[in-house]
């Protein structure tokens, strides 16, 4: 069966890269495989989550490649060598350009923990999200899967799911739940359901001909 080649790209933990190799493993994607994972932080706990689901990784970081411009060009070429078709983006803390977002136009995918347009944008990532809606005080946050355009968490809504904030929350308890509840389940099936689409048009990016 045709599958499209997702590569997944990472900074921290990798709960979310582990949701999707759970999903791999029962079914959940099934229109599509990951063979690789690329870390911008080096000894990242994601990068031994591939290991132990015997997936190649690769770490690119931007501090030694010397600017953002040469941080991209090397993204890039790892990403084309692993003939990647959709890159997902499941913790990955750096912003990316026009010039990256346009070369991969659609086929980029990103899980932010907000209902967007609430809690997002530049300087919105992890706990810090959390932090903000609870001073907000809004009794309802989710996450959102959403394509990457060159404006940050500005692409286009491809999922979201609502999850309730309890009394007596912290930003960690808040960011677990929405974990749970919205982000391992919605970035899954919204990573089938452009894998699928990438396969019915048979708009494989890379080996056209497979
Ligand atoms: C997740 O909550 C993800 O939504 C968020 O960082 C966490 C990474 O956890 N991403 C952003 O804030 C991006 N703007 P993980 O490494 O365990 O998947």
């Amino acid at each position: 069966m045709l599958k499209a080649n997702i590569s997944v790209l990472v900074s921290g933990g990798g709960t979310n890269l582990q949701a999707l190799i759970d999903a791999e493993k029962s079914g959940i994607i099934s229109s599509g495989t990951i063979g690789l994972v690329v870390s911008n932080k080096e000894g990242a706990y994601a990068l031994e989550r591939a290991k132990n689901a015997g997936i190649a990784s690769k770490t690119v970081i931007k501090n030694q490649l010397g600017s953002q411009e040469a941080f991209e060009k090397e993204l890039i070429r790892v990403l084309e060598e692993a003939n990647t078709d959709i890159i997902v983006l499941a913790g990955f803390m750096s912003i990316l350009s026009a010039d990256f977002t346009n070369h991969f136009k659609d086929r980029i995918i990103n899980v932010h923990p907000s209902l967007i347009p609430s809690f997002c944008g530049k300087g919105f990532y992890g706990l810090k999200v959390h932090e903000a809606a609870l001073a907000y005080g809004v009794k309802v946050s989710g996450a959102t899967v959403h394509f990457v355009n060159e404006v940050p968490d500005g692409g286009k809504i491809i999922m979201q799911k609502a999850v309730e904030i309890h009394d007596g929350d912290t930003p960690e308890t808040l960011q677990k739940r929405i974990m749970q509840e919205a982000e391992w389940k919605i970035l899954p099936m919204s990573c089938e359901k452009v894998c699928k689409e990438i396969i019915n048009n048979k708009g494989f990016l890379q080996g056209e001909t497979k």
